[in-house]
């Protein structure tokens, strides 16, 4: 069976990165006899311009029957004014990832050596930075119940947070067994100070940490969380949390790797996993050639990883990227004096030339 991947490319900076993604996979599979089919479906603004949908029906059938997916980004200020039926994150990510069963969203914040001083953090506090966010992705205040009321003045909008014990067990067990694979130490974020859901959040960590006995669990408040983040973030290995604060701490973990544009990410748990960039659609910097892919190609060398098992492939494109920083090319986001100024097709097309020659390299 010739493996299938349903490529979605979506909106703003999404079209121009995924591409690069593409030659990243096709470079490392030069040597293999089998190579990937790509099926081109629409997404978000895109979709809905075209066809009026943001999660045209096709799309999610396309994903429902592919062996994995690469997603661009979604959505843009075109589209923000639309009712929330329509809204491409609302009703195009949202339901994707709920349709798909992707409960797990993993985010590796991982500082290339050569980007130590990208970063607008001091580089002794960053360098080493090696961590995993582990973010429940399916439950929380984005899937509760949503609501508006008029009042006699004004208006109450409301917004559930709600998390069910077997929720809490399925993502923590997957944070476990991944720190198992790392350093063995697991940070579960919450706010049980303050909310019911925390509370019930970590008695559940807590009590399956009894049967990791391995692993090293802390528990943390999300303020305590996003300070520490900053102030060292080397003492953070796993980190498990749930969808929001998931959210918001890894915009932040993106800054200890230069820049939000080197974060990938896997989101798991269901038949097919998802493979996107952490950052959105970037409009503001949208068809200028600007964006930089290399998050999208990491998160290519995830699917590698994780969706088809081909471990010297993914490293291949690991590899690759590093190489092509070390040889001083850079992005906007990531630039510095002395260092060579690329776009993002010259980029792609560097990496996907290192990943050949590292591949033909190991043999
Ligand atoms: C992300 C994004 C999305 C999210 C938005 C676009 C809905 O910020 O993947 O982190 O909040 O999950
Ligand atoms: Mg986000």
């Amino acid at each position: 069976m010739v493996p299938r991947i349903a490529v979605l490319p979506g909106d703003g900076i999404g079209t121009e990165i995924i591409p690069q993604a593409i030659k990243a996979i096709q470079a490392s599979t030069v040597k293999c006899q089998e190579k990937f089919i790509f099926t081109e479906a629409l997404v978000g603004g895109a979709a809905i311009d075209a066809v009026g949908v943001p999660l045209p029906d096709e799309t999610l059938e396309l994903c429902l029957h592919s062996d994995a997916v690469l997603l661009g980004a979604i959505g843009g200020p075109k589209w923000d004014n639309l009712p929330v039926a329509l809204r491409p994150e609302a009703a195009a990510l949202l339901p994707l990832r709920k349709e798909l069963g992707l409960f797990a969203n993993l985010r590796p914040a991982f500082l290339f050596p050569e980007l130590l001083q990208a970063s607008s953090l001091k580089p002794e506090v960053i360098q080493g930075v090696d961590l995993l966010v582990v973010r429940e992705l399916t439950g929380g205040l984005y899937f509760g119940e949503k609501k508006r009321e008029k009042l006699d003045r004004g208006e109450r909008a409301v917004d559930v947070l709600e998390y069910t014990t077997y929720e809490i067990e399925r993502i923590a067990r997957l944070a476990f067994e991944a720190a198992r694979r790392r350093r063995g130490k697991l940070t579960s974020v919450d706010k049980a100070n303050v909310l019911e859901s925390s509370r019930l959040w970590r008695e559940v960590v807590s009590r399956l940490g009894r049967e990791y006995p391995d692993i090293e669990l802390e528990h943390m408040y999300v303020d305590n969380c996003a300070m520490q983040l900053i102030r060292n973030p080397r003492q953070f290995d796993g980190i498990v949390t749930e969808n929001m604060f998931g959210d918001i701490l890894t915009d932040e973990a993106s800054m200890l790797t230069g820049s939000l544009g080197m974060l990938p990410s896997a989101s798991l748990g269901g038949k097919v996993g998802l493979y996107e960039p952490s950052h959105g659609s970037a409009p503001d910097i949208a068809g200028q050639g600007k964006a930089n892919p290399l998050a999208a190609i990491l998160s290519a060398a995830m699917m590698l990883r994780y969706a088809f098992n081909m471990e010297k492939e993914a490293m291949a494109v690991e590899a690759a990227v590093r190489q092509v920083l070390a040889e001083g090319y850079r992005t906007p986001d990531i630039m510095e004096a002395g260092q060579r100024l690329v776009n993002t097709d010259e980029m792609g097309d560097l990496v996907a030339g290192k990943v050949e020659e590292v591949v033909v390299q190991w043999g």
